[in-house]
């Protein structure tokens, strides 16, 4: 699949502001400065799409985006951030565990992860989480091109265990690069793919 439109449709601060227009939606989700917004603008070809920055916590809110008049990209703060104030990670938790949990339109979340590092705490128990209240969610490794292929693989296979020790099966993983633009077209088609069975059942 290739985006042909990809535009700014608003910023809500609660679940009850976002469109109510009921289309299939995707959410990049993980750790302030991970690589969210990269990513959003790497899969729409859009360079400043979303906004990215070197400090962490430059996404706030929930923003949405809409993808060739069909489908909503939504680009949400990131978790985890130690600078920003007690009480405003708490908000930011709050709207996202209430956007994640009631937003019915929600077709999969990519849960991102920085290849680079080993499981981190917040990370583990976040996708503790997901599975818990059963959202469906994909493992998104992001920054591979700061690997070689042989520290990418051993990541990833650590990361594999760890998760094999808590769940019988593991969810479906995707290895990406915003800068090397790896990982694009397995996104975009696995987002073609679940579109056409959410219309099949329509
Ligand atoms: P918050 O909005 O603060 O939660 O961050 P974010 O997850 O949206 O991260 P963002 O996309 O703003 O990227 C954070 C930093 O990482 C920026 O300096 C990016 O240029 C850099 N970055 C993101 N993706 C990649 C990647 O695939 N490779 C490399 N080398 N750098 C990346
Ligand atoms: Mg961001």
């Amino acid at each position: 699949m290739q985006v042909k439109s990809a535009e700014f449709v608003k910023s809500s601060s609660e679940t009850s502001q976002c469109p109510n227009d009921n289309l299939p939606e995707y959410a990049f989700i993980g750790r302030s400065n991970v690589g969210k917004s990269s990513l959003i603008n790497m899969l729409t070809d859009r360079k400043g799409l979303a906004k990215t920055s070197g400090t962490p916590g430059k996404t706030q809110l929930i923003n949405h985006f809409i993808i060739d008049d069909s489908w909503y990209i939504v680009d949400l703060p990131g978790y985890g951030y130690a600078k920003v104030s007690k009480k405003l990670r708490k908000e930011f938790n709050k709207i996202i565990t209430n956007y994640l949990i009631n937003r019915e339109n929600l077709a999969c979340v990519f849960m991102l992860i920085d290849a680079r590092h080993e499981p981190l705490k917040n990370d583990l128990e976040f996708i503790t989480w997901l599975g818990e209240n059963g959202v469906p969610f994909v493992l998104t490794f992001t920054k591979a091109d700061k690997l070689s292929s042989s520290e990418l693989n051993k990541n990833l296979m650590v990361y594999k265990s760890k998760l094999l020790q808590q769940w019988e099966s593991l969810p479906l993983i995707i290895t990406t690069s915003s800068t090397s633009r790896i990982g694009k077209e397995e996104i975009l088609n696995f987002v073609a793919n679940t579109n056409a069975s959410i219309d099949s059942i329509k």
